[in-house]
């Protein structure tokens, strides 16, 4: 049955971009049909097999996507789940949150409204991160409170970052 978010306005199924380095390869490649079966269509930006790569070079072709609005959302994947943070959250507008359990999933969503998830490939079982995703793609932004939030992290990219 596919995702009620899966779908843009026009119809069409929303676009997830997806990358990992050598440690989210295996987990990459199974949340790819998954995607699809809730109805979502991942973009695959690699890494394509499981030879050793730098997490920064694929963490950014998502990062700069999301950060420049071509894609909505993204899943980024390596082996804590913690470089690809850190890449990721370099960028403008984009708020990227490591989620390795349901309940950082739901509230990224829900008060950071955040528009990268990121999974450690090496802590997270198969079937706990597919949760995840699935929780995090059907948890809209609580807004309210946590809207003036958001509005602060966007003035100190306007005012600090520049
Ligand atoms: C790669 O060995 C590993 O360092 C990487 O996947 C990630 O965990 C970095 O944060």
């Amino acid at each position: 049955m596919p995702h009620s978010s899966s779908k843009n306005l026009k119809g069409k199924s929303m676009q997830i971009g997806l990358a990992c380095d050598h440690g989210g390869f295996d987990l990459k490649e199974e949340l790819k049909p998954f995607l699809k079966s809730l109805g979502f269509e991942p973009m695959d930006m690699g890494t394509f097999n499981e030879d050793s790569v730098d997490y920064p070079d694929f963490g950014v072709l998502v990062a700069e996507k999301v950060s420049r609005r071509e894609l909505e959302k993204g899943i980024l994947i390596c082996g804590t789940g913690i470089g690809m943070s850190m890449v990721a959250n370099k960028f403008p507008r984009v708020r990227a949150a490591l989620a390795n359990d349901l309940y950082s999933s739901r509230c990224s969503r829900e008060h950071n409204d955040a528009n990268i998830l990121i999974i450690g490939g090496r802590i997270v079982g198969k079937g706990l991160a597919k949760e995840i995703v699935r929780v995090w793609l059907e948890t809209p932004f609580a807004g309210g409170r946590h809207k003036k939030r958001l509005e602060k992290i966007e003035a100190l990219e306007r005012e600090r970052f520049k």
